[in-house]
């Protein structure tokens, strides 16, 4: 009835204790400050549609709370969200926490995010379709359980955060094909890959752990 498919929140996700809110915002305020000093990254700039300078900072924009959605919902509306609402794993998990592995950033002339490596636990509260369901990544059906598991970290204007997830599928697509990227440098954080057409990834030398909590968002 009614009721219950208010009780569906808009959407399912694990949201970033406070506390690590600030740390992993600068980390990628950091990141994005350093990309765009390289020379390398000048020299793509034209792909974020710059003549010259790029200011990153400016370019994306927060998009608030910072999570990593296991399930969009949309109140019940979206296509297997009274499945998954029910799920005993989501109702044991709910309101509980656990600690999330960030093991990349990625930057595209569209988002800024991280890529969330969940652990076999997490795990039970992922989607069996969410890969498959980015259609815009066909290649992204064959990937592992998990692969789109991320934190929109920023987006630019006019672009809605659904498409951070995309992009972290695409860089991974290209992966699993056997495109290994050119690695561009040694970063203090870790080793950044260019894999063509703006896209950046930044493999964590150390993955940052970030405490968070499984929850719905309303609202
Ligand atoms: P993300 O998880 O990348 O941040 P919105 O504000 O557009 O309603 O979206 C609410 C949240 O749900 C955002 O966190 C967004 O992206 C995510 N989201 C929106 N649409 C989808 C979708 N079709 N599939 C998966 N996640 C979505």
């Amino acid at each position: 009835g009614p009721l219950e498919e208010m009780s569906i929140p808009l959407f399912f996700a694990w949201f970033l204790l406070s506390s690590v809110q600030d740390k992993v915002g600068s980390t990628s305020l950091d990141f994005l400050k350093t990309l765009q000093t390289l020379e390398a990254f000048k020299k793509h700039m034209s792909d974020f549609k710059a003549e010259k300078e790029v200011d990153l900072e400016q370019y994306f924009e927060a998009k608030g709370v910072l999570h990593c959605t296991t399930k969009f919902c949309n109140y019940g509306k979206a296509e297997g969200a009274q499945e998954y609402a029910q799920k005993q794993a989501v109702k044991d998990f709910y309101g509980s926490t656990s600690e999330l592995s960030l093991s990349a950033l990625f930057v595209t002339p569209r988002t800024v995010g991280a890529r969330v490596s969940l652990t076999e636990e997490q795990l039970l509260l992922w989607p069996a379709d969410a890969e498959k369901e980015a259609e815009s990544v066909p290649a992204a059906a064959s990937l592992p359980l998990g692969s789109r598991a991320h934190i929109t970290l920023g987006c630019a204007e006019g672009v809605e955060p659904v498409q951070t997830g995309l992009d972290l599928l695409e860089i991974l697509a290209l992966q699993q094909e056997g495109q290994q990227g050119e690695l561009v440098e040694e970063m203090a954080l870790g080793s950044l890959t260019f894999y063509g057409k703006g896209r950046w990834l930044l493999s964590l030398r150390e993955p940052i752990c970030a405490p968070a909590c499984f929850s719905g968002y309303y609202t």
